[in-house]
């Protein structure tokens, strides 16, 4: 093997430091040193550095920004702990019922909470081994995401080795864009003939999801660290000391959090930090509100959706007016028809709203909505706009009220309504509007997440006449797609390869991908692991749904009758006949669970378990199976016999239980 000079090794060592600095400069001081062409020619020289001596590589060199090679797909991350998310709140009398109900469980008078901004973009945990950047994925469905390493190794405020002493650590927190980088990324985007975003979260999630990390490098995304997994191993024990620790790692400062001591303090604080985001630089939806002392959330632990130590407080929807220039019929997967008014663009909470839901016709016929009419439109969080009202005083007199047609505007069938209900349906299950927006659902991310067959590819292929059914997405050819329009070779792959991948999606998400009435992907996930095959699933009876947990017997009846119905069943038969094969789902660890976080030692036999299931058993219930005692372990598990390890334990103060007790921290929520 060549030796590498020491002058190399030590030329290299030293860029590396100084270009990790100038980056921590810019990103986390906003005061760079040098300028942008010096910073370029640092790394150009620790690149060709690195490049004739590949040996004085580093998983840690700023090298690794530039983008590594393309990959085809990203591998699945399970969730050492699940991704959770936050509960929300719209008031202050809301964040108060907050506070009454953790106090209760908490048996306390006050509690101290810890406000911090919520970002609007993009959670990825990051996971780092010996302090060096060793994993990072996205959130996923809470129990496993993507593995995004690579793209995430781009983002400059993203340390590649924590500092201070070696540790191994999660992270958690937002990837996000500040609104003037996404307005430049915008242009350069149409420059180049990409698509540009509507708003920052949007472009973060997107740019995550490019496959070349060269790409990802070219946007301008940074990461804000607003939560440390595990924190108590590392003796931090409070949020504040969380938010501080972070910092001290290298990561940046998290604008505006506070101490806030009891509610009051902290419906307060949320008021002027509704007014503070406006001057800060990048978008935020509301205001975090953690419990500080970080031992009460393992005794406050978590609902399956979300944890009981913190809520989020979203801010007052922004209202603007606009002009309506039409009212068009939107008609949906199961049938409903939405009248949707097309408005006069305007810039609200960071986007530009061209469409604003009216609901359904009694609605129109409550706002006395007309085409020409000045509205107030409303955008809080993910969902749509909504029209709030009509500003008086402005119309001119020549505005007609809207009619209600009565037949179906895409397939021509008359409209129904259902008695006592406002919602109008077109009952032809073939109308193309309809057929077309179930495939979609079927693509859906949450569902079989087929990437690259939203509205605009299904109706193209379902006009060419490629696409009639869910079905005859797996029976699409290479031949028939690269002639059409904005189709090439290589898109045509791309969509055959995403289409084959989703053949063995998981059974929850296939019970939500076929669009059973009333199973949302809660409900199709409980009756997956319930049931494991799809086959199961099929054979079960009307009880033995009812008896699943999230499942009431409106739904159980509703997924008995989509199977029994010839339509239902067909539908499955098909799509397994073309060769999907949902496979089984695992049930996460539970956030809950008593040994969630725990370092735990196994010594001598077990009566019940043999090591490795007892081992699985601790890491599918959040834990940690170790191989030694120390000082840092929670938990001395000893069975039969036990070694020296139960004996150190003792010595060092550590807790030792035995087989029972055990058993039942695994049984215990
Ligand atoms: S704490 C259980 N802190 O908001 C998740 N979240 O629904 C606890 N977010 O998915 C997260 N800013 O992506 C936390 N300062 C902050 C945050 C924050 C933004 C996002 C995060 C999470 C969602 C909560």
């Amino acid at each position: 093997m060549r030796t590498v000079p020491r002058s190399v090794r030590e030329e290299a060592r030293r860029l590396r430091e100084e270009i990790e600095e100038h980056n921590r400069l810019y990103y986390d001081e906003a005061a760079p040193a040098i300028s942008d062409d010096e910073f370029d020619r640092l790394l150009e020289r620790l690149i060709a550095l690195e490049r004739e001596h590949p040996e004085i590589r580093t998983p840690d060199s700023p090298t690794l920004r530039v983008g590594g090679a393309p990959s085809d797909k990203f591998e699945t991350v399970v969730h050492s702990v699940p991704m959770l998310s936050l509960d929300n709140t719209y008031s202050p009398e809301e964040l108060v019922e907050f506070d009454a109900r953790t106090r209760k469980l908490l048996r306390a008078e006050s509690l101290d909470y810890a406000v911090e901004f919520k970002l609007d973009g993009v959670a990825v945990a990051l996971s780092y081994r010996e302090s060096v950047l060793a994993r990072g994925a996205t959130r996923g469905d809470g129990s496993a995401g993507d593995d995004i390493t690579a793209n995430l190794r781009t983002l400059r405020s993203i340390p590649l080795r924590l500092r201070g002493d070696p540790v191994d650590l999660e992270v958690r927190g937002e990837v996000y864009l500040r609104f003037t980088d996404l307005e430049k990324m915008n242009e350069r985007q149409e420059e180049i003939g990409g698509r540009s975003f509507a708003n920052p979260r949007n472009a973060a999630a997107g740019s995550l999801k490019l496959l070349d990390p060269a790409e990802v490098a070219k946007r301008p995304l940074r990461f804000l660290a607003y939560q440390i997994v595990s924190p108590l191993a590392l003796g931090v024990r409070t949020q504040l000391e969380a938010i501080e620790t972070l910092r001290a790692f290298g990561f940046a400062r998290t604008e505006g959090a506070s101490l806030c001591r009891g509610i009051d303090a902290v419906v307060r604080r949320c008021e002027e930090m509704s007014e503070e985001r406006h001057r800060l630089p990048y978008g935020t939806d509301g205001v975090v509100v953690k419990v500080n002392d970080l031992s009460l959330h393992v005794r406050l632990g978590a609902t399956s959706k979300s944890p009981r130590w913190g809520i989020a407080y979203k801010f007052p929807a922004e209202k603007k007016t606009t002009v309506i220039r039409r009212i068009v019929l939107q008609v949906g997967r199961t049938g409903a028809v939405t009248p949707v008014a097309e408005v006069d663009p305007v810039r609200l909470a960071g986007t530009v709203v061209r469409r604003a839901t009216l609901h359904n016709e009694e609605e129109i016929r409550r706002l006395d909505a007309r085409v020409g009419d000045r509205v107030w439109i409303e955008k809080s969080g993910e969902i749509i706009p909504r029209i709030l009202g009509v500003e008086p005083g402005e119309r001119k007199g020549d505005e007609e009220p809207f009619r209600f047609p009565d037949a179906c505007p895409v397939c021509g069938e008359p409209l129904e309504r259902a008695e006592g209900e406002v919602v109008v349906r077109c009952e032809n299950p073939s109308c193309p509007a309809q057929v077309r927006r179930r495939i979609v659902h079927y693509a859906s991310r949450d569902a079989m997440d087929i990437e690259g067959l939203g509205i605009k590819v299904v109706e193209q292929l379902a006009d060419s006449g490629l696409l009639a059914e869910i079905p005859d997405l797996y029976r699409l050819q290479k031949e028939a797609l690269v002639p059409l329009e904005r189709f090439g070779e290589k898109s045509a792959e791309n969509l055959l390869r995403a289409i084959e991948e989703s053949k063995s999606r998981p059974l929850d998400r296939f019970l939500f991908a076929v669009g059973i009435r009333h199973v949302g992907r809660t409900t199709a996930r409980a009756i997956a692991l319930r049931f494991q095959t799809i086959e199961k699933t099929m054979r079960a009876g009307e009880d033995e749904l009812a008896a699943v947990g999230d499942v009431g017997p409106v739904v159980a009846r509703s997924a008995l009758h989509f199977f029994e119905s010839a339509k239902g069943r067909l539908l499955v038969e098909d799509l397994l006949a073309a060769g999907v094969r949902p496979a089984p789902v695992e049930g996460p660890a539970k956030e809950t669970s008593a040994l969630r976080g725990k370092k735990i030692v196994l010594t001598g036999t077990l009566a019940s378990l043999t090591r490795e299931e007892a081992r699985e058993r601790i890491e599918a219930a959040g834990g940690k199976a170790v191989a030694s005692v120390s000082a840092k372990t929670d938990l001395v598990v000893a069975g039969d016999s036990p070694g020296s390890k139960k004996t150190k334990a003792e010595a060092l103060g550590v807790r030792v239980i035995g087989e029972k007790e055990f058993l039942s921290m695994l049984e215990e929520k």
